[in-house]
């Protein structure tokens, strides 16, 4: 065999939630792993890897539209590999090889062990034919492979195993430097609230063991890192062996050098007594929750299959409130989901007037092919005009009550964490516990380090501050 002049060169470009974000560094790990040299354009590459969402309709748009962009680079350089991995790839599968015949790979969330064997067969067009690709040597799995020929440059590869067996277990990401690191402890889903999408696409509940998590916190600790957000569909239902959420978050805070620990997304129904009182107790943990509440109206969140009531919802809130009383919370909230009424859109927002979260991520419901709310009667489907008026008067309200809470914190010093330039010269940013964003005058050179901040302004969002004196150095 020749040896080959020099590295492949691989580009990863990742659309979604923080979980795909990650993904996306797993991948360039493995890739890195498997001989890759990782570069940041496409321009640069031999294989460009699209890492999709597919959450939203919209989501999905935009990433055909890239993908059929990128095949303009392919035009000129036909050896070009184009892979679509993550939740779209899962969703759309051979599909998608057929409507975008210039794409060379598509792979699903659970493929990825094997994504350089599965380019290097890509590469040398070889004959697959179910065969075993990393992980996916079970039969099951093995099924989900799948090579489709004659096509006008050669294979394609579809590798979309859900495999409940992969657990990701020594894989290691490839992670930007700076001093905040997501850890996922958690893939897939386990409940079915009728809108969504990632059950389907990225399979069942899936914990990672809690051993290599916290290792691997330890290792991130060592090499600079201060602050971890712990990832996770409905990240407050981890369990693994004797380790559930509350202990794992305990153990995670108490690692010597990590000063902030933070996770994303838990479920309402998840928030105990003992997640609440470690929470409180832990003082690496953030005063910050994200607890999503999709709606504030009962017949809505039942048709949603969200498990709660408006009034539990409210109890969890009252128990954090009532153990860390300057807690920041924040809140994912659906409009126009099919059947909701004016009045039940109303109660959605008398829901924000009563809770008054510290940021709310809206969106107007997506219809997601295979999932149970496409059932619903037809009649049921709000128009888009109507969904765009309430998501509207959402934004406004949620907007008007998140400038208020922010105007009522001027004056305040808080800690913060300095991870980047601000925008302009001579300007960092970071966030605080509450992770709420601060700019202020400083030097690039101080990324990473704690800084006390007095803030002076907010643009509503988020805040313009003056560093009063850098911090002591966060106990672990
Ligand atoms: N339509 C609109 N929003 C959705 N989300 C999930 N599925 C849909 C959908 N089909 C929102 C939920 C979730 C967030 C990540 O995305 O609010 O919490
Ligand atoms: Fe989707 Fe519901 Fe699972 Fe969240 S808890 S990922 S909204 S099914």
């Amino acid at each position: 065999m020749n040896p080959s002049p020099r590295l492949k060169r691989a580009y990863v470009e990742t659309y979604g939630c923080q979980m795909n974000i990650s993904d996306g560094e797993l991948m360039e790990g493995i890739l890195a792993d498997g001989g890759y040299e990782i570069v940041r354009a496409p321009e640069d590459a031999d294989v460009v890897l699209v890492n999709t969402c597919a959450i939203r309709e919209h989501a999905e748009r935009r990433v055909l539209g890239r993908v059929s962009q990128l095949n303009g680079l392919k035009l000129e350089r036909p050896d070009l590999l184009i892979g679509v991995t993550g939740c779209m790839a899962q969703r759309l599968g051979e599909t998608l090889l057929e409507q975008a015949p210039y794409v060379d790979l598509v792979m699903g969330p659970d493929g990825y062990r094997g994504l350089p064997e599965a380019l290097a067969r890509l590469e040398r067009g070889e004959d697959v034919d179910h065969a075993a690709l990393g992980a996916a040597e079970t039969e099951d799995a093995a099924e989900g492979v799948v090579l489709i020929h004659g096509r006008k440059r050669g294979p394609q590869l579809a590798v979309l195993a859900l495999d409940m067996d992969e657990n990701y277990q020594g894989l290691e990401q490839r992670r930007a430097d700076g001093p905040a690191a997501w850890v996922p402890i958690q893939r897939g889903c386990d409940h079915r609230c009728t809108y969504c999408i990632v059950p389907y696409v990225r399979g069942g509940e899936k914990n990672r063991s809690a051993v290599e998590i916290l290792s691997e916190v330890r290792g991130l600790a060592e090499q600079g890192v201060s602050e971890v957000t712990l990832l996770g569909q409905t990240v407050n239902s981890y369990v693994w062996k004797d380790v559930d959420f509350p202990s794992l978050l305990r153990d995670v805070a108490r690692i010597d050098g990590i000063g902030r620990v933070r996770f994303t997304s838990p479920h309402p129904n998840d928030v105990t007594e003992r997640l609440v009182e470690v929470m409180a107790e832990e003082t690496g943990v953030c005063e910050q929750l994200h607890l999503p509440a999709q709606s504030g109206d009962d017949r809505t969140l039942r048709r949603m299959l969200r498990r709660y009531t408006v009034e539990s919802l409210l109890e969890k809130i009252e128990l954090v409130r009532t153990a860390i009383p300057d807690i920041a919370l924040s809140t994912d909230i659906i409009v126009a989901f099919p059947g909701e009424t004016d009045a039940e859109f109303r109660a959605t927002l008398g829901l924000m007037r009563e809770v008054r979260f510290d940021e709310a991520f809206t969106y107007k419901y997506s219809l997601r092919e295979g999932t149970p709310a496409t059932r619903l009667p037809a009649e049921d489907f709000i128009d888009s005009d109507e969904a765009q008026s309430r998501l509207a008067e959402l934004i406004e309200v949620t907007r008007a009550i998140q400038s208020e809470i922010n105007e009522a914190e001027l004056g305040r010093i808080e800690e913060v964490l300095i991870e980047n330039r601000g925008r302009d010269e001579g300007q960092i940013r970071g966030r605080t516990r509450r992770n709420k964003v601060v700019v202020f005058d400083g030097d690039a050179s101080r990324i990473g380090q704690y800084a006390r901040t007095m803030l002076d302004r907010t643009t509503g969002a988020t805040f313009v501050g003056t560093e009063v004196g850098a911090h002591a150095a966060v106990e672990g």
